[in-house]
């Protein structure tokens, strides 16, 4: 074959390669890149990204993620989400040219994910539509309704005493192993039976309570409702660090369908201890205990997120139970002090009280729901305000009789009336009461019923409380759920049930 005369087979070569030439888009291509100059520690420091923005995604050759967190002028510093072999300096970075996203969407319910919504369940990737940035603004007044509808927690103590409404900011706050994780899992568990979506965002925990957490909504609740978003002790910092605003993103989501979801982060003081590690990692000017001065704006502008949302945007809400640890009751230590001024009210958890056996160890003293009490139904509100002053009345009263015998007969009731107080307010984990059962309890409290039984009788009885109403006080529970206040017939109705058997 001469060269000349290329074959017909050569010659459809030929056109083919001629054709597939001609559709090449030949011209200067531009690509930005950078070098990794140092990384140690969850931070890489990056030289060559001349235009990369402030909290822009970054991508590492070794298939890391990041985001730039200081801007330097000849380099970048980024906080590295994974904590993977291979990076180091050389490592070629490149910018996304987005902002660090999350994926939202149906697809989520039920999944464990990390906060960048990959997988850790052992399934396939959520097959969400859309991503929706970590940071968002929060609503504004405008856009804003008042919290007007109860979050049911099915924990007597909280939902008589401490009422939390839908899109209310409430503070779990206590020292270590006093119940806070098992409070705020209850009230997840407890919305079984409502149309509320649960987010536990765990940041910082140890791998294995985190999958206890999960474990006990699975076997208790209604996990097909439930994300959780995990970022455990043993994530890269990063990764730590933008775990709650991803759950937040997440809960937005719902809000915006005109949906309920309900957030609780478990917990800010290990978010806070993140922070403060990324921004001395970052040489920024270290303030109280340590902590960079932005420390109050970052949680302050986390929680503002939360809220209920106008009837014109759909009604939707966000409910948000941040956990907080203290260091021997400390409550006045520095994040501490920010996350109460930030939320509306904290509920206090008592190492002593826990150590005495009263669980949930809630100190009713120091707590308080500055917004729900407002949210409460009609008929638990005619019920719970005079327990709340008879229980403050009791403990006062009990610090005193501590020293000398009263035999005055008043004060021995009062006494009495105190002591069933406590003994309703103790309640085990994953027992979850219905707002109807609360208030029958409540309304036998009033009448006296319990004032002479023991603790054993009490508990026993209340674990048949439910089934006895629903057989018999059928009026009752229709004022209830309609939002009335209890008449005397249906009241006395209650209080036979509650005492029958
Ligand atoms: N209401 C309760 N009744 C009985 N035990 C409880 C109750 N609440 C918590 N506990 C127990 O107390 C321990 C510590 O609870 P946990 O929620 O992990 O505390 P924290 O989150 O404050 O460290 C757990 O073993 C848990 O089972
Ligand atoms: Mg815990």
């Amino acid at each position: 074959m001469s060269e000349a005369d290329p074959s017909p087979r050569d010659a459809e070569w030929l056109a083919r390669e001629q054709a597939r030439l001609d559709a090449l888009p030949l011209g200067p291509a531009s690509e930005s890149f950078g070098h990794v100059v140092h990384a140690a520690d969850g931070i890489a420091r990056i030289a060559g990204l001349p235009e990369v923005c402030m909290g822009e995604l970054l991508q590492f050759a070794n298939g890391a993620m990041g985001f730039a967190l200081t801007l330097d002028t000849e380099t970048v510093e980024a906080v590295v989400l994974d904590d993977l072999p291979d990076l180091g300096a050389g490592t070629r970075a490149s910018g996304t040219g987005d902002v660090v996203r999350v994926p939202v969407g149906e697809a989520l319910l039920g999944r464990v994910i990390d906060p960048l919504g990959r997988p850790l369940d052992g399934r396939p990737a959520p097959a969400c539509h859309e991503t929706w940035p970590i940071e968002r603004p929060a609503p504004a007044i405008i856009e804003r309704d008042l919290v007007s509808e109860p979050v049911e927690t099915g924990v007597l103590v909280v939902d008589a005493l401490f009422a939390l409404g839908r899109g209310q900011r409430e503070l779990v706050i206590g020292d270590r192993a006093t119940g806070k994780t098992s409070l705020a899992l209850d009230a997840i568990i407890a919305q079984k039976y409502s149309d509320m979506i649960c987010i536990y965002v765990a940041v910082g925990q140890r791998a294995s309570a985190v999958e206890r957490a999960i474990e006990a909504v699975r076997a208790h609740g209604a996990p097909e409702r439930c994300i959780f978003v995990v970022a455990p002790a043993a994530a890269a910092p990063g990764l730590q660090w933008i775990a709650p605003f991803a759950g937040f993103s997440i809960g937005e989501w719902f809000r915006a369908r005109g949906q309920h979801a309900l957030i609780v982060v478990d917990d800010l003081t290990k978010h806070a201890a993140t922070h403060r590690e990324l921004a001395l990692l970052t040489r920024e000017p270290p303030g109280r205990e340590a902590y960079p001065g932005d420390v109050f704006y970052l949680h302050a502008r986390l929680l503002e997120r939360a809220g209920k949302l106008s009837a014109e945007l759909g009604g939707g809400s966000l409910t948000a139970i941040p956990i907080a640890e203290t260091d021997a009751g400390n409550l006045s230590a520095y994040i501490p002090t920010n996350l109460i001024s930030i939320t509306d009210g904290q509920i206090v958890l008592d190492s002593r009280l826990f150590a005495a056996n009263q669980r949930p160890s809630v100190n009713v003293g120091l707590s308080v729901s500055r917004v729900g009490g407002k949210a409460q139904k009609p008929a638990m509100r005619q019920f719970s305000g005079r327990v709340r002053l008879e229980y403050a009345q009791f403990l006062e009263l009990e610090m005193f009789t501590r020293f000398g015998g009263m035999s005055d007969t008043r004060v021995k009731g009062q006494l009495a009336r105190g002591q069933a107080i406590r003994a309703l307010l103790e309640q085990p984990r994953f027992t979850p009461l219905r707002a109807i059962d609360q208030i029958a309890l409540l309304a036998a409290l009033e009448d006296g019923a319990f004032d002479t039984l023991s603790t054993q009788d009490l508990r026993a009885l209340r674990s048949k409380v439910g089934a006895r109403i629903d057989a018999g006080a059928h009026d009752a529970i229709t004022a209830i759920e309609e939002g009335r206040t209890l008449d005397d017939a249906q009241k006395s109705a209650l209080i036979r049930a509650v005492g029958n058997g």
